[in-house]
């Protein structure tokens, strides 16, 4: 866990409690306290990129954390910072997946699994559009399961698009461009990249898949791969306890 995970101690002050964690401290009035408004830190200024230092970056890191308003977008930040879009995707990852082994540690209920999955991953990744699970409802037949994002596709023969192709292969079908791909079902015409996870169980039997759409081109790549397909290792065996 990062330090910046720490969670904050509660302590009494005469009037007023102080919470304190890394690099931030938070001082609330007890109700009918009549305390000032809190006085607006001016902002400083960010160095120039090309002088920046590693007490620099800290300082900005520990600014974002505490919530000041930068006014600057995330990518900017991340370039200032010298945080590259390879690094953000794995530390995003690395929560999702440390979330989701929590939230899931004691559970056996496999929609309520895909549902938290499909919310995690939603959440966690601004390139993804659409997430969610297919589940294997007949023989070469998939229905739509839990889901975030636009409506899905109802029903998906085992035959059509990338979802049909990784429940029939059992094999992961990672896309960077669905117009080539034979047979893509458009179920919103603003995808461009997919990666569609099998979900095995210890029989080895496809009980459902996991979606993941972009409306960027290239959107996922082995990175992506890989964690979604941990992911569903677990579900696979999850479902297979039942
Ligand atoms: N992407 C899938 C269809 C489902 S949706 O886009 C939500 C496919 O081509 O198999």
């Amino acid at each position: 866990m990062s330090t910046f995970n720490k969670k904050p101690e509660w302590r009494p002050t005469g009037g007023a409690l102080i919470a304190e964690g890394v690099g931030f401290q938070l001082k609330v009035t007890e109700m009918g306290g009549s305390a000032p408004p809190p006085k607006r830190r001016k902002p400083k200024p960010l160095p120039d990129p090309g002088t920046r230092s590693d007490a620099d970056c800290l300082d900005l890191a520990r600014r974002q954390h505490a919530g000041e308003d930068l006014g600057l977008t995330q990518a900017f930040l991340d370039e200032w910072s010298g945080v590259t879009p390879a690094t953000r995707k794995a530390l995003a990852w690395a929560e999702v997946r440390e979330r989701v082994d929590s939230l899931l540690a004691d559970e056996d209920d496999a929609v309520a699994a895909m549902a938290t999955i499909a919310c995690e991953l939603f959440s966690a990744f601004d390139a993804v559009h659409w997430a969610g699970f297919y589940r294997v409802i007949a023989p070469d037949l998939l229905a739509v399961g839990p889901y975030q994002g636009g409506h899905g596709c109802l029903r998906i023969p085992f035959s059509r698009g990338v979802c049909g192709a990784a429940a029939r292969t059992a094999q992961t079908q990672l896309v960077h461009d669905v117009h080539s791909f034979p047979d893509h079902i458009a179920c919103s015409s603003s995808t461009n990249s997919e990666l569609v996870v099998p979900v095995i169980d210890p029989d080895g039997q496809v009980r459902a898949v996991l979606d993941l759409d972009s409306d960027l081109p290239a959107a996922f790549d082995a990175v992506d791969q890989r964690h979604a397909e941990a992911i569903c290792a677990a579900l696979g065996e999850l479902i297979g306890q039942r």
